[in-house]
């Protein structure tokens, strides 16, 4: 080989390494400078750190099907488009991780849950439309009509700023939307680093939220037959079940999410909560939803995976008088306050008179909540948490009402 032909390819070798060198400068950090998932997979670097620094969050990981599988730190932790990002320790990572993380692998879940009440209804239940784009109101108005488009809640305008984000928020931030254009997150029901379905089957869960007076899901679960059966027997039940494989052995009583989520037996499993209902419980006046027949029969596919059709529909039949007769009970209350206002009695504002927090305790408290326990179990939310207090409330709102015209017709004189 001669000189010339040696320095010509030295000269051409060179140029490319510069030119590549060059064209990696203007590529953005991320894509030069992060060692990949692969990477972290064979050197164990966040683990490895994290182990000394923040040693739970690496011992959950370890835990869960995600480790099992060789799902890593930065498979989630990778900023996504929309995402900001931070620099930490030779990596950049995304500041704050939403359910577009979780969606990378687990579409199917992310697009049920956005047509449940779970995603945009839950959060503008708190501040009304406003923090959602055009396309977001759009998207959950085709499946929950007047659910998003509304105004901020009275209530919480009221209480006040840090009153609503320390309490409404943290149990209705499950449907809150995201600087990235997403909506929620999943680690509600499965955790950050456990992310187990385990976790998410256990009522204690949901009744994170699912809790109080309004709505007392976790109290009437505890009261049920079946919250008793379950206290005792989890010990033997198989709660890691995988989705599609869960059956009765698993689990043969069932939890908030074997009637709400699972796919118990064969049956479709759902992230989209609203699917198996049959009616709008937590209003004032509970209405047949537009789903009504298929939620219910949804529904009674679950019951009838361990019971027999007479007995579940006798169930549903009665817990539906329940209802009927809570419907017209609140609305002889409401017909009340009505009056009141028409007769000019009352100031248009809501909540600054005390025969208004009456009314609302009225179906918010114990109207709702006899509601909830005839369909779920609990004999006695239907009766002493509910019935026995509408029967109590109602007489008090008749004498706060005869206090409120006697005293105009004193004032008059
Ligand atoms: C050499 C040690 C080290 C390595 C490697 C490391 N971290 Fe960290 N990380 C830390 C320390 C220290 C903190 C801060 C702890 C504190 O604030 O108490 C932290 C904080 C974090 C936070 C919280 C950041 C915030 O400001 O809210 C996340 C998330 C995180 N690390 C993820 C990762 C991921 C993912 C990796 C791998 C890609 C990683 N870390 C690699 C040491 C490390
Ligand atoms: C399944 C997805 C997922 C995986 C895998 C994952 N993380 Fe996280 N991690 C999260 C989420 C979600 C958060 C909460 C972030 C937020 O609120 O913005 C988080 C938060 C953290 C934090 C902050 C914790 C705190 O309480 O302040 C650290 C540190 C962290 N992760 C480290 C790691 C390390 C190290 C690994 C691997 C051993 C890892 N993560 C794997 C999803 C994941
Ligand atoms: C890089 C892809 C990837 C990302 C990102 C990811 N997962 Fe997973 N996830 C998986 C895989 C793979 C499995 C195991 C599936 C299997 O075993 O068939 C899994 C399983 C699960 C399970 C079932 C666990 C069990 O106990 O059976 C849950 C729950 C889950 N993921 C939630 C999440 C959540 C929440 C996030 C976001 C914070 C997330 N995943 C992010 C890939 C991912
Ligand atoms: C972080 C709080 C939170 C957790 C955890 C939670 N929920 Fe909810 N859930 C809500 C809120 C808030 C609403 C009300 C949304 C609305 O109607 O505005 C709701 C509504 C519902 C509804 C009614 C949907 C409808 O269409 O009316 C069902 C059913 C439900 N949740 C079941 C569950 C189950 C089952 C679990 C556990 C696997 C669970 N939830 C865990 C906050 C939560
Ligand atoms: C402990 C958790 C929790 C707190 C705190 C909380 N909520 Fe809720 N909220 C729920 C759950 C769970 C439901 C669903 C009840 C049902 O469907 O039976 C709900 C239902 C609602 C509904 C009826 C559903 C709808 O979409 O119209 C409204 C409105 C509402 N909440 C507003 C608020 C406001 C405003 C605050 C604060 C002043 C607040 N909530 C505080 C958990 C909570
Ligand atoms: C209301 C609580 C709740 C929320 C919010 C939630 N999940 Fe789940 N998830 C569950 C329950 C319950 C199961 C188990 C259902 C069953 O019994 O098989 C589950 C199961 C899963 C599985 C396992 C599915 C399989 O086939 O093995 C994945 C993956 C998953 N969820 C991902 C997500 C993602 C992603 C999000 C956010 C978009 C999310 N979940 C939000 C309650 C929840
Ligand atoms: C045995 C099955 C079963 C179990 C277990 C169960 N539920 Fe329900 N749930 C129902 C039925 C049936 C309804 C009424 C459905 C309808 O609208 O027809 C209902 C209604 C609800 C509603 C009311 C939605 C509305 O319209 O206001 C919420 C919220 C809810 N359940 C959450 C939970 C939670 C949380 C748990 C666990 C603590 C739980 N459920 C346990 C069967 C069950
Ligand atoms: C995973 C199985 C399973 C599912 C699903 C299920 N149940 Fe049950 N349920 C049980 C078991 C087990 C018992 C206790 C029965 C016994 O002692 O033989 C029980 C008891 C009951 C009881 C009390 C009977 C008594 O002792 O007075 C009622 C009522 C009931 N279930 C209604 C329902 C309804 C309604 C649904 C659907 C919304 C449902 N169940 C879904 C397993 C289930």
């Amino acid at each position: 080989m001669s000189f010339k032909s040696i320095f010509i390819s030295i000269f051409i070798g060179t140029a490319l390494i510069l030119a590549a060198l060059i064209i990696n400068s203007r590529r953005p950090a991320v894509e030069t400078s992060q060692p990949t998932a692969e990477f972290i997979r064979a050197t164990g670097k966040c683990a490895e750190c994290h182990r000394r620094e923040t040693a739970a969050v690496v011992v959950e990981f370890e835990r869960s099907r995600h480790a099992a599988t060789g799902v890593n730190c930065l498979d989630c932790h990778t900023p996504q488009a929309g995402q900001q990002e931070m620099e930490h320790r030779g990596f950049v990572i995304a500041k704050e991780i939403t359910a577009k993380n979780c969606n990378q692998c687990h579409t199917t879940e992310y697009q049920q849950f956005l047509r449940s009440r779970h995603a945009a209804p839950a959060y503008a239940a708190v501040y009304g439309d406003e923090p959602f784009t055009a396309e977001q109101v759009e998207f959950a108005e085709q499946f929950h009509k007047g659910a998003v488009k509304r105004p901020a809640n009275a209530l919480a305008l009221l209480e006040g700023e840090i009153a609503t984000v320390k309490g409404c928020v943290s149990c209705h931030a499950v449907g809150k939307p995201n600087a990235d254009g997403s909506i929620g997150n999943c680690t509600q029901c499965h955790s950050r680093h456990l992310a187990s379905v385990e976790l998410a089957r256990n009522p204690q869960t949901c009744g994170q939220c699912h809790m109080g007076p309004d709505h007392s899901q976790i109290e009437i679960y505890y009261e049920s037959k079946h919250g008793v059966l379950y206290d005792i027997q989890k010990k033997y039940m198989n709660l890691r079940a995988r989705s599609k494989d869960l059956t009765v052995h698993d689990m043969p009583v069932p939890t908030c999410a074997t009637c709400h989520m699972s796919g118990l037996e064969g049956l479709k499993v759902t992230h989209d909560v609203t699917e198996r209902l049959s009616y709008w419980l937590f209003d004032p006046i509970s209405e047949k939803r537009p789903t009504y027949a298929q939620g219910q029969a949804q529904m009674k596919e679950v019951c009838l995976k361990c019971h027999t059709t007479n007995n579940i529909n006798k169930f549903f039949l009665e817990a539906e008088e329940v209802l009927k007769a809570t419907n017209s009970r609140v609305a002889e209350g409401q017909e009340i306050i009505n009056e009141l206002r028409r007769e000019g009695l009352l100031t248009p504002q809501p909540f600054d008179e005390p025969i208004e927090f009456l009314a609302f305790d009225f179906w918010h408290y114990y109207g709702r909540t006899a509601k909830h326990g005839a369909f779920m179990g609990g004999a006695d939310f239907v009766q002493w948490h509910g019935n026995y207090e509408l029967l109590a409330k109602l007489v008090e709102i008749k004498a706060m009402a005869e206090e409120l015209r006697s005293a105009h017709d004193r004032n008059k004189k």
